[in-house]
């Protein structure tokens, strides 16, 4: 069923919005605070080039399906829904300014409250996460009281339109998120987005916000990422499109969610050497690389983290579950589960570790020498008996990904903490078990 929408904010965002949803048969009415813009809009001038922005707007005029005011209240009269799509502007700070929005917000409930019943807010323009929680929410609950939640709905649903393919980036974006409480709300979203073909995805408003950040600062990590490799490749005399496309060729670990998973830093026997290693390179070839420099070191503030959260105040004794790099594997080589281990021990915690794995392998006689010279005194510490281990410590820390250790948050007693670096997906009661990224 076509609905009646106002939307507000009649920029890149907002008059793309409005003339589409217009032309899926909607009827829309679009708000700006710019008088003279309302003016030109309404005469079919969107004030900005778009391609095939201007014939679209023409004919929603002429089919009388959109028009622009500056008038709130004729707008929140005339329409079920509204969808905020005003600037959110970066202070000299970088602090998003949100006046525009709180500024919107306000006068959209003044009219509400005089005018309607019943609506649906849909907050379209980027906002940092925890806007809703933190400025948007508080409000909403201090001027609609219990009607919030009930008459009127809040929704975040970010836009992930690209300037200059701006209509067809609306029709069929990569997917349409709706972050909300109410699922007959995120199903009129879903029934206005009809027309778009990508996953509709329901989730929570806080993580909703998060998305379009995420996205967007992954977008730019892409582009320097790929321009600081391709200078390497440049000054080496490599080919670096040929270079980029076989790597994107890559669907199964490359572009794909391999490695998405929040846990704990990278270590093992490649990647830090490779990385070392092409660093070197790079650092001969006298370029300067901050992104592909930094990452050691981001893993590093990683280790740190975990070393903070297994250390409260209180405890002295740590169960450490797993040496290796990672599950399935007796390879220690640059694990960072050494680099927490030592730090504890050299901070003076009482430590034990469990690693069956690298255990057995230290009584084997070639490969378990060279372990032995990569542990050095931390030999003296690693277990095969699990129970034991798992008894002794004050804090036990789930270290990788072995599934012996998923039922360890089971078996703890209530005054143990356990401290979760891999996220094992446990669900049961989380009193005293927490995870460093979730
Ligand atoms: N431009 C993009 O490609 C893009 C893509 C996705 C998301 N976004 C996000 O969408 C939002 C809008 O971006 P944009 O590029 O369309 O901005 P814009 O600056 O082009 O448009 C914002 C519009 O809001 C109007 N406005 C400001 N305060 C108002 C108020 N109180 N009441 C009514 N109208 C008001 C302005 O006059 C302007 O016309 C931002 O949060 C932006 O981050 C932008």
């Amino acid at each position: 069923m076509n609905k009646k929408i106002s939307v507000f904010g009649l920029g890149y965002v907002g008059l793309v919005t409005g003339a589409c949803l217009a032309q899926q048969g909607n009827q829309v009415i679009g708000v700006d605070n710019n008088q003279g813009k309302i003016e030109k809009i309404n005469n079919g001038d969107p004030c900005f080039y778009e391609p095939g922005l201007t014939d679209l707007l023409l004919n929603m005029l002429k089919t009388e399906s959109f028009k622009a005011t500056t008038d709130y209240v004729e707008a929140l009269v005339e329409s079920d829904i509204s969808f905020i799509s005003v600037g959110t502007p970066s202070l000299k700070s970088g602090e998003v300014d949100l006046s525009a929005v709180k500024h919107t917000i306000i006068n959209i409930v003044d009219a509400l409250v005089a005018h309607k019943s019943q609506h649906i807010i849909v907050m379209r323009s980027t906002v940092p996460p925890g806007t809703a929680k933190n400025v948007i929410l508080p409000i909403l609950k201090e001027k609609l009281g219990e009607r919030l939640g009930r008459d009127f709905h809040y929704v975040a649903n970010p836009e992930f339109l690209r300037e200059s393919s701006a209509i067809n980036d609306f029709m069929d974006p990569p997917e349409t998120v709706v972050g909300g409480e109410n699922a007959s709300v995120a199903s009129e979203l879903k029934e206005i987005y009809r027309f778009v073909e990508a996953p509709f995805i329901e989730t929570s408003i806080d993580v909703a916000e998060c998305i379009k950040y995420i996205d967007n600062t992954w977008h730019a990590l892409k582009v320097v990422f790929t321009n600081e490799v391709a200078s390497i490749c440049r000054m080496l005399g490599v080919d670096s499109q040929e270079v980029i496309d076989i790597f994107c060729r890559d669907k199964k670990l490359n572009i794909s969610p391999a490695y998405f998973r929040p846990g704990f830093a990278f270590g093992g026997s490649c990647l830090p050497k490779d990385l070392r290693g092409l660093l070197f390179v790079a650092e001969q070839l006298g370029l300067r690389l901050p992104i592909l420099s930094s990452i050691q070191k981001s893993n590093y503030y990683h280790i740190d983290r975990a070393y903070e959260m297994v250390t409260p105040p209180g405890v002295r004794n740590i169960a450490l579950m797993g040496i290796a790099f990672k599950s399935d594997t007796d390879d220690v080589r640059e694990s960072p589960l050494i680099r927490l281990a030592e730090r504890l021990i050299g901070k003076g915690y009482r430590v034990t570790i469990y690693d069956k794995h690298v255990r057995n392998s230290l009584d084997k006689e070639v490969n378990g020498r060279v372990m032995a010279e990569y542990l050095g005194h931390l030999v003296d510490y690693i277990s095969d008996d699990f129970t034991t281990t798992l008894e002794q410590g004050d804090v036990v820390i789930i270290g990788n990904n072995s599934e012996e250790f998923y039922e360890i948050p089971n078996l703890v007693t209530p005054n143990q903490i356990v401290v979760d670096l891999v996220n094992i997906g446990f669900t049961g009661n989380k009193a005293n078990y927490q995870g460093i990224c979730w």
